[in-house]
């Protein structure tokens, strides 16, 4: 096999990812209203194994019931969720690829009909691209102990499920990235303010599930910025992922932050995000990921051989026929 995709990556002593394409997390809108994993879940995650990934990212699951996005939206919040996501993992090992889950809590980006309990750090409106958000209520130090440890519990489960890495999920608007932007987050406590603040909970977050799930890798989903007038920029992204990578994370996955994940207006072709990934690449120690209308082989080479990205993330692509991707851009 010719070509610098199907070169093994290493990322701690126990992982290695046998090539680097990944199947970035897309919503399948397949669990049951509980959030549990149906048949139909297991379904599609052994189809998208079908593309010869060597990494699968399980879709955004929520850490709590307030920070539920979406009716059919994946769960980790419950040891109840267990059963299944050891299912997701065994059907991914047994297809030879490693699994990865991600974790959210959507914060003021949900609505009070699924959520209930909307919040953000200073109860300001999340500003999205498609759609005008409801108005959260700003969130106590009691609201930031039960983040932190909704988010460590779920790492809990993942690394009892069996996976090999969680995804923070800190990008697109959702909770973490609203604790990240100077737009949403305006408090005046350690937890606001100056960037480090702002960035306090997501780092006590990754030193906590360092220590309570050990076995597990952590990446975490950031913005390359945020794309959204006086938001945050290339530059606090670079310090942020310092700081990530100092704390423990092993991969830096980097997408769009809070306007959503759809393509800005400004933006065009394959690879529309990947600018993003290449301000990154090579900045810090640990790998990136870049994302964003990636089609097939020939590009992800041209980003490889050009340092643009470590590992190469395939969403929309894929998930039209992943067996056919694979014959067409993953088979020598
Ligand atoms: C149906 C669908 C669901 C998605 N769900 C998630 C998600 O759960 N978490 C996330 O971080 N991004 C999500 N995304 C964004 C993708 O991970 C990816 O960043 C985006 O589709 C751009 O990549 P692509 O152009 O290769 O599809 C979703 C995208 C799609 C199409």
């Amino acid at each position: 096999m010719n070509g610098l995709r199907f070169n093994p990556l290493q990322i701690s002593d126990g992982l290695t990812l046998e090539n680097r394409l990944v199947v970035p997390p897309m919503a399948s809108q397949t669990a049951d209203t509980l959030g549990l994993v149906t048949e139909k879940t297991l379904e599609h995650y052994s189809r998208l194994a079908e593309s010869g990934a060597g990494l699968v990212m399980v879709e955004y699951s929520f850490v709590a019931l307030s920070g539920r996005s979406e009716p059919n939206q994946l769960g980790a919040h419950h040891d109840d969720c267990l059963p299944g996501l050891s299912a997701i993992a065994t059907r991914l090992h047994q297809a030879g690829t490693k699994a990865g889950l991600q974790l959210t809590h959507c914060g003021g980006k949900g609505s009070y009909d699924i959520a209930i309990d909307l919040m953000g750090p200073s109860g300001i409106k999340v500003p999205a691209y498609d759609r005008d958000l409801e108005q959260p209520r700003p969130m106590d130090m009691q609201d930031i102990q039960y983040w932190k440890d909704s988010f460590i519990n779920a790492a809990i489960r993942a690394e009892k499920a069996g996976f090999d890495l969680v995804e923070i999920h800190c990008a697109h608007g959702y909770g973490i990235n609203q604790w990240l932007s100077p737009l949403t987050n305006q408090r005046d406590d350690e937890y606001g303010g100056c960037l480090k603040n702002r960035s306090r909970l997501l780092l006590e977050i990754v030193a906590g599930i360092s220590i309570h799930a050990p076995s597990l890798s952590i990446m975490t989903r950031i913005p390359g910025q945020d794309l959204y007038p006086e938001g945050l920029t290339q530059n606090d992204m670079k310090q942020v992922a310092q700081w990530l990578v100092d704390a423990g994370v092993s991969i830096l996955d980097i997408s769009s932050g809070i306007g959503g994940w759809n393509r800005p207006k400004s933006r065009r072709g394959e690879g529309y995000l990947v600018e993003e990934s290449k301000a990154l690449q090579g900045h810090t120690h640990v790998p990136v990921i870049g994302v964003g209308g990636i089609q097939g082989a020939d590009y992800i080479e041209q980003a490889l051989e050009n340092n643009w990205l470590d590992l190469a993330a395939v969403g929309r692509a894929i998930l039209q026929d992943p067996a056919q991707f694979k014959d067409t851009h993953m088979s020598s």
